[in-house]
């Protein structure tokens, strides 16, 4: 396990510069940051959001770093309960309170790289592509609605209905997959499908793999211990501030799947 990183945590006002609706009930968030808060971010980071000055949701909402570009950063985050909702309705040119860059990104290994996502696990992907040679990136998701798009990256992709590309679950597309031709696998997705697709890779493809790894989140910077991933061998890792990009092999996968 890597110790953990002295990174600057900065709280400030951040302006939305742009925000789209990308894909049905996925939205993108552009906003502006102060140069220090750019100068700490590695892919994987993550922030917490105040997505609302009233009563509710009393805590904020962590989501990864997408995408850096200048002095602003892109959040993806799909709509799935009343912060992420009232999030998307955020309109451009108001200012949210952001916490970050929090958390330990992806160690940036040279050689070519294999990116693994299960729909909105790829959220934090395009900033990783750009910062490696991504070779290929592998996208499984319910339908073409919820793939997101990798730059640079050749992708190919699985739907669960067959809207686009192959029809099946990303785990199908691992068959024919050529491990020994990667040095660094990235790896994000819900829990049963990250754990699906550690079983079928060899050995040796599992220790250069790294996962982003998501929990529910009270404070974000370690305080609070509400964020339990649990560790190999014993114990639990905090997400927010061991991870969230963690080792594969550093995980309980059977402890980590029966709390999903
Ligand atoms: C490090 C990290 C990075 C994340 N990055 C992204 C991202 O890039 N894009 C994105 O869309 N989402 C991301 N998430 C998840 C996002 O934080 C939650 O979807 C959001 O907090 C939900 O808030 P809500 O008020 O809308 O929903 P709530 O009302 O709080 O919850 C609605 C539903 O979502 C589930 N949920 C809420 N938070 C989480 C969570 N942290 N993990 C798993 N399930 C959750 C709840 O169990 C519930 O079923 C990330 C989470 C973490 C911990
Ligand atoms: S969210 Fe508080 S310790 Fe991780």
């Amino acid at each position: 396990m890597r110790k953990a990183k002295e990174n600057r945590i900065i709280d400030s006002d951040a302006v939305i510069i742009e925000k789209k609706e990308i894909l049905p009930g996925i939205h993108r968030i552009t906003f502006e940051v102060p140069l220090p808060f750019i100068n700490e971010v590695e892919p994987g980071m993550f922030i917490q959001v105040e997505v609302s000055h009233d009563s509710f949701p009393v805590t904020r909402r962590p989501f990864t770093i997408s995408s850096i570009s200048g002095n602003s950063i892109e959040i993806i985050f799909e709509i799935v309960g009343r912060g992420t909702e009232i999030l998307s309705e955020t309109e451009e040119g108001r200012s949210l309170r952001l916490l970050g860059p929090l958390g330990r990104g992806y160690r940036l290994n040279p050689g070519k790289w294999l990116l693994i996502g299960g729909g909105l696990g790829a959220a934090g992907f395009p900033g990783l592509a750009a910062s490696i040679d991504c070779d290929l990136a592998l996208l499984g998701a319910a339908s073409r609605d919820k793939l997101l798009i990798i730059p640079g990256c050749e992708t190919i992709t699985i739907t669960e209905d067959g809207s686009s590309g192959r029809k099946g679950l990303i785990t199908d597309l691992l068959e024919t997959v050529r491990w020994d031709s990667f040095s660094s696998v990235a790896l994000c997705g819900p829990v049963p499908m990250m754990k699906a697709v550690i079983g079928m890779m060899p050995l040796p493809v599992r220790v250069i793999t790294q996962v982003s790894s998501e929990a529910r989140m009270g404070c974000g910077w370690g305080a609070c211990e509400g964020c339990s991933v649990p560790k190999a061998g014993g114990g639990f890792l905090k997400c927010c501030s061991d991870g969230p990009v963690f080792p594969a092999d550093s995980i309980d996968w059977e402890r980590w799947e029966g709390i999903h």
